[in-house]
C-alpha cells in the first residue's frame, strides 16, 4: 500500500491522479474558461497571515461544531458534487460511509447513482444533507421533498449560481464519451431511467426536459413554504442576494463559486474584498450577527489545508465545504480514503488551532487573520 506516503490533501490528490483514468481526472479537474477563478480560491487562503496567540491551554482542542442543529466532529462537510461512480464502483455510498466514520456531513448530489434512499441506508449514522435541484413539475419536486424528510435527511440544499445545467450549455461535453461505458444513471433527477445511451444527445434531452432552467426566487419560495428541513442557498456571492435569502427564511448561505466550474471571474469566496466576504464575513466577529442570528453562512473552494479550515472560520463562516479533495479520497481508496482526507484535515486544523491559541472553534477569531495588503503587497 502507498497509503504510509501520504500525509497531505495534495497527496491524496496525486494518488487520485495516478490511480484515475483520464477522463474521470479530467472531469473532476475540469474549471471555467481559464481556470482563474479556481486558481484564486487557492490563492486567496494564501493571502491571509496568521498572528498566533500564545500561553493559552491549549492541551484538549475540541473541533466541534454545530451547524444547522447538528452537531459535527469537524467543523469540515462534504458538498455536492456529481457522477461519484467514476471515481469509485460504490459511488456515493461509499463517500456516505466515509463521512459518517469521521460524524461530519455530506450533501447528497442529485447527479449521482443512488437514490435517496440508498444512500441514507449505506450509512445510517450519518448526517445527511439532500441538494435538489429545480425542476417544472413541482409534484416532482414535492415527492423528493418529502423523500428526503422521511429518510432522515437534516437539511436541503438548493444550488442557485447555475441558471443553465451543464448538459442544456455546454458546446462539448465535459465528460468525455469514454466515460460512457461506465455504468451511470441519475435516479434522483429522471424516476424512469431513459432508453437512451448516457451522455447522449437524447439523454441530455430528457434532463433538460425535466429541470427548471433557470430558477428564480419564486422557486426558492416554494421550497422554502413546501418542507420542514431547514433550507441553504449554495452559491451566493452577492450580500444583497444573502439578504433576500434571509428574507425569504432561508437558514444557510454556502458562499462559493461553484470550484470555479460556473461563471469565471467572479472572485475567490474567501477574498477580502468584492464579494459577499466584505459584509458578511470579514466586517463581523460570527457571520450571524451580520443576520441578526437568522442564518448561518459557510464557504467553499479551495479548502485543502487545516489552516485554510482556521482562515475560513476565521473570517467567519461556520463551516466550510470541499468538493474536488472529496473526489481525490474516493478514487485513492473509497470509503476509507474519504475517511483519511478528513482526518487528514482534523490533524492539521487541530495542531493549527495549538500553534494560534484556539482551545475551540469558537475562539477562532477574526483578529487572528492579517491580508497580505498589510505588507503594503
Ligand atoms: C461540483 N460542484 C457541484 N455543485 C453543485 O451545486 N452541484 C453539482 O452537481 C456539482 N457538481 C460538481 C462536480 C464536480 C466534479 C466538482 C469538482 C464540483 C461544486 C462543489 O459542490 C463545490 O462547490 C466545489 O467543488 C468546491 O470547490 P473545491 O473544494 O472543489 O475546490
Amino acid at each position: 500500500s502507498t497509503s504510509a506516503l501520504i500525509t497531505s490533501i495534495a497527496d491524496v490528490g496525486k494518488s487520485a491522479r495516478e490511480k484515475l483514468p483520464n477522463y474521470a481526472w479530467a472531469y473532476y479537474s475540469w474549471t471555467s474558461a481559464d481556470g482563474k477563478t479556481y486558481q484564486d480560491n487557492l490563492e486567496a487562503f494564501r493571502r491571509y497571515r496568521l498572528i498566533p496567540r500564545n500561553l493559552r491551554d491549549v492541551s484538549i482542542r475540541d473541533t466541534s461544531v454545530t451547524v444547522l442543529g447538528t452537531r459535527l466532529d469537524i467543523p469540515v462537510a462534504i458538498g455536492p458534487t456529481a457522477l461519484h461512480r467514476l471515481a469509485h464502483p460504490e459511488a456515493e455510498l461509499a463517500t456516505a460511509k466515509g463521512a459518517a466514520a469521521m460524524n461530519t456531513a455530506m450533501v447528497l448530489g442529485s447527479f449521482a447513482n443512488h437514490s435517496i434512499e440508498e444512500f441514507a441506508e449505506a450509512a445510517p449514522s450519518g448526517i445527511h444533507w439532500f441538494y435538489m435541484l429545480f425542476y417544472k413539475d413541482r409534484r416532482h419536486m414535492k415527492r423528493q421533498l418529502d423523500r428526503a424528510e422521511r429518510a432522515g435527511y437534516t437539511a436541503i440544499f438548493l444550488t442557485v449560481d447555475q441558471p443553465f445545467f451543464p448538459f442544456s450549455v455546454d458546446k462539448s461535453p465535459r465528460v468525455s464519451p469514454r466515460a460512457y461505458t461506465v455504468p451511470l444513471s441519475f435516479p434522483n433527477v429522471i424516476d424512469v431511467e431513459p432508453p437512451h445511451a448516457f451522455g447522449s444527445t437524447e439523454y441530455r434531452a430528457c434532463l433538460t426536459a425535466v429541470v427548471k432552467e433557470p430558477p428564480t426566487w419564486e422557486d426558492v419560495e416554494w421550497v422554502r413554504e413546501n418542507t420542514r428541513l431547514p433550507v441553504v442557498l449554495k452559491g451566493v456571492l452577492s450580500a444583497e442576494d444573502a439578504r433576500m435569502a434571509v428574507e425569504r427564511g432561508v437558514n444557510g448561505i454556502l458562499v462559493s463559486n461553484h470550484g470555479g466550474r460556473e461563471q469565471d471571474g467572479v472572485p475567490a469566496t474567501n477574498c477580502s474584498r468584492l464579494c459577499v466576504c466584505e459584509s458578511l464575513l470579514t466586517s463581523c466577529p460570527t457571520s450571524s450577527a451580520r443576520f441578526d442570528g437568522k442564518a448561518e453562512v459557510y464557504v467553499d473552494g479551495g479548502v485543502r489545508t487545516g489552516t485554510d479550515v482556521l482562515k475560513a472560520l476565521a473570517l467567519g463562516a461556520r463551516c466550510v465545504f470541499i468538493g474536488r479533495p472529496a473526489l481525490w479520497g474516493l478514487a485513492h481508496n473509497g470509503a476509507e480514503g474519504v475517511q483519511q482526507i478528513l482526518q487528514i484535515l482534523t490533524d492539521e486544523l487541530s495542531l493549527a488551532m495549538a500553534r494560534t491559541g484556539c482551545a475551540k472553534i469558537s475562539d477562532i477569531q477574526p483578529s487572528l487573520l492579517v491580508h497580505q495588503s498589510y505588507y503594503g503587497i
